[in-house]
């Protein structure tokens, strides 16, 4: 197989408590995923994620989106994108739709987690809408984003059964730790490893 001599440039979007960017970060750390983590960014100040990725000595960067029009942001996200000269995003709860402005040159290199088996529950609320639904199988997904809600090819999923009875908050922490976290970092690696082989 042929190895690309310079590592791949990743970065990292994530509005919230950042626990799959954590997995992600640790994998990128124990070269589980092998290429670069360049930039943990967030629009929120308070999100958990810029802490995380503070103790674990990775770049971070704050845009907050309040205040700016959709394009002013996203003109200074793929500013940010290339100082850093990202090749490859990675959505972990980034809780912002991407525009086709910003999507137009990124196509094929953003990667989304989101809580559902897709097709099937796309958009908000997904993992509550799964607990509510009583099926016997839970799980999450990994896809490319595209310009649709939830709706980009999808690259791996995970499933799990769920457990009659069970609270939305225990299902909602299997559903993150035996699902998500195990998923995602295979999917990076699932990726990079057929950006290899595309280029022999
Ligand atoms: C995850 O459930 C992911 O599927 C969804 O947002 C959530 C982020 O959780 N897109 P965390 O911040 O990684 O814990």
């Amino acid at each position: 197989m042929h190895h690309n001599p310079k590592p791949l440039r990743f970065a990292i979007f994530a509005s919230g408590k950042g626990s799959n960017a954590r997995v992600l970060m640790q994998s990128f750390s124990s070269r589980f995923i092998p290429a670069d983590l360049v930039c943990v960014l967030s629009n929120i100040a308070e999100a958990g994620v810029l802490q995380i990725a503070r103790e674990q000595s990775y770049k971070t960067a704050l845009l907050e989106h309040r205040g700016k029009t959709r394009e002013q942001h996203e003109k200074e996200l793929l500013a940010l994108l290339h100082e850093h000269r990202v090749d490859h995003i990675l959505l972990a709860g980034y809780m912002r739709i991407l525009s086709p402005f910003f999507l137009q040159n990124w196509h094929g290199n953003i990667l989304n987690i989101h809580p559902a088996l897709l097709p099937d529950f796309p958009g908000l609320h997904a993992a509550e809408k799964q607990w509510e639904s009583h099926r016997t199988v839970a799980g999450a997904t990994v896809h490319f984003v595209d310009q649709g809600v939830d709706t980009g090819p999808i690259l791996l999923q995970g499933s799990m059964l769920t457990n009659e009875g069970e609270s939305f908050e225990v299902f909602m922490q299997r559903l993150q730790t035996e699902v998500e976290h195990v998923i995602y970092p295979r999917a990076v690696r699932l990726f990079i490893d057929r950006l290899a082989t595309k280029e022999v």
